[in-house]
């Protein structure tokens, strides 16, 4: 006979996926949105199982993220990829999202030039991902650049400062770690200082998923 665990378990995660998807229609339906909002296509929720251990919180949804409405499949994301697996972290066992919700740009001509999100953009959004959070209820959660850090910490800290560091939790009592953003890597002009950093973040995820026993 099926316990009572197995039986609600499923209900929970109905329930979870509901209460997502609530919060998605939720910030659709806002009239106080920040105006950049209204030249993305869409918002950018995060992706993963209800449940996982470990979290990932980037900045924003970029180019490629706004028009296919997921977390992380541009170029940083396929970085991304290639750091989890070889931190041995399965993605489809990790819950990916972002501090802020809408890809925020100027368009010059046909390309759409990426903006940084200011600190009234992640106070906006940050009761959003709050919520998020409490519903996808991760072990540990991970920063990945300032924007998430801030959104996270829910005050300015530098990644300098709090990366590698155990024990930090959110206000609202989360724990959470810092590492750098994808895209700082990609960024990285010479391929030595690459390979180094990449290494480095890799084995920042890999203490992640022991820290998150994932
Ligand atoms: N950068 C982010 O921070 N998030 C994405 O989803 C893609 C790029």
């Amino acid at each position: 006979m099926p316990s009572a665990a197995a039986d609600t378990a499923p209900a929970d995660d109905r329930n979870a996926e509901a209460a997502l998807a609530a919060l998605r229609e939720e910030l659709r339906g806002r009239n106080d949105l920040p105006p950049y909002a209204a030249l993305a296509t869409q918002p950018v929720f995060g992706e993963g199982p209800i449940g996982a251990p470990l979290m990932l919180v980037g900045e924003q949804p970029g180019d490629e993220e706004d028009r296919q409405g997921r977390p992380f499949v541009g170029p940083a994301g396929r970085l991304l990829d290639r750091a989890l697996a070889e931190a041995g972290i399965e993605r489809a066992k990790t819950y990916v999202t972002n501090a802020v919700k809408h890809f925020k740009f100027v368009p010059r001509g046909k390309r759409r030039l990426h903006q940084s999100p200011d600190a009234g953009d992640i106070a906006y959004y940050r009761p959003f991902l709050v919520r998020e959070i409490a519903i996808v209820h991760p072990r540990l959660l991970v920063a990945l650049g300032a924007t998430a850090l801030r959104a996270l910490a829910g005050r300015p800290l530098t990644i300098t400062r709090t990366r590698g560091l155990d024990g930090l939790r959110t206000p609202e009592g989360v724990p959470f770690r810092a590492t750098v953003h994808p895209s700082y890597l990609l960024r990285l002009p010479d391929a030595e200082s690459a390979a180094r950093e990449y290494e480095r973040f890799v084995a920042d995820l890999r203490s992640a998923k022991e820290a998150a026993g994932a």
